[in-house]
């Protein structure tokens, strides 16, 4: 029995049709990582838990403290006790518990919680990940909307990023289960194109047909602007952690994904015809 926390998640709900389709006997985790009550109830009889509840969409540093850090802990504690098999936990390309960028740091400490776990693990680091209703191709694609006649590149937009299919990625964790391989490691993946923000951009209004003119954006303005702009919502429509991204190169190998799944990964500008879909204050204004 696998048990995914997270699982209404943006992967969780990839992953969710992956193991259904595939037959294995699964479940969505209901409670809270706060409760240790609730992880003690649904832990029984769990062999595999694929650890999929974060707070990064919120883009607070204490939430990601609560959920990630201190939920992960608390997971692993009753994990333990519960004998589960196996953890199976996302995380990001460039996740180090010394890194400047919280949400990096909060994905490194949870990283090195799980390797010192003394149960299995397979951490799976990724890079962003898109799809529909993701919160990075149609935010672009909306914040390129809402600035017409221009389209903004932050940092001149040309730090390379390797953006990955949401529905590859969850492939990726389905196989996980049943390969030996990946047994205590860190696996890295990410899409098989290296894109700037710039190239990400361009795609974008190719395919929905949106023209734009475009205007770089320094570095420093773009992470001031955001915080202005960002800095007065309490739960802003855009992650405050959405920029950092975009200053630092986000890459791994260009085959990992064939090389240690066998499979290639969809194509960016062959996957994002969803943005075409209307809806654009849904896009910025969902929970
Ligand atoms: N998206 C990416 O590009 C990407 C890339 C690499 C790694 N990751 C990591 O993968 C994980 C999942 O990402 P995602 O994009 O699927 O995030 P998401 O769409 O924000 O989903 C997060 C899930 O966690 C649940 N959750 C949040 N707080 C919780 C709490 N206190 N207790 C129990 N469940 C809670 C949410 O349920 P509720 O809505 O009910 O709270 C939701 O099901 C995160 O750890 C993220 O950092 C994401």
């Amino acid at each position: 029995m696998v048990l995914v926390t997270g699982a209404t998640g943006f992967i969780g709900r990839s992953l969710g049709r992956a193991l259904s389709h595939a037959g294995a006997p699964w479940r969505p985790y209901s409670g809270r990582m706060s409760s240790a009550q609730s992880l003690r109830a649904e832990l029984e009889g769990v062999e595999t838990v694929i650890h999929l509840a974060g707070a990064e969409a919120r883009g607070n540093n204490r939430l990601l403290q609560h959920v990630d850090v201190a939920g992960t802990q608390r997971l692993i504690e009753e994990a333990r006790r519960a004998g589960v098999g196996r953890l199976i936990v996302p995380s990001r390309l460039n996740a180090d518990p010394h890194a400047v960028q919280p949400l990096l740091r909060a994905k490194g400490e949870v990283e090195r919680l799980v390797q010192r776990s003394g149960i299995p693990y397979t951490i799976v680091r990724s890079a962003t990940l898109f799809g529909r209703d993701d919160r990075f191709s149609e935010i672009i694609f909306s914040l390129a909307l809402w600035s017409w006649p221009l389209a903004w590149a932050p940092g001149g937009g040309k730090a390379p990023m390797q953006p990955m299919w949401v529905e590859d990625y969850a492939h990726c964790l389905l196989r996980t289960l049943d390969r030996p391989a990946t047994l205590d490691r860190i696996v890295t993946v990410a899409g098989a194109e290296r894109l700037s923000y710039r190239d990400i951009l361009l795609t974008i209004l190719r395919v929905t047909e949106r023209p734009r003119i475009l205007l770089p954006l320094p570095p420093k303005m773009a992470r001031r602007s955001a915080a202005v702009l960002l800095g007065w919502w309490r739960w802003p429509p855009v992650s405050r952690y959405f920029m950092d991204r975009f200053f630092m190169p986000e890459v791994t190998d260009l085959d990992a994904v064939q090389r240690q799944f066998g499979f290639q990964p969809a194509r960016f500008r062959e996957t994002i015809t969803y943005l075409n879909r209307g809806g654009m204050r849904r896009r910025l204004f969902r929970k």
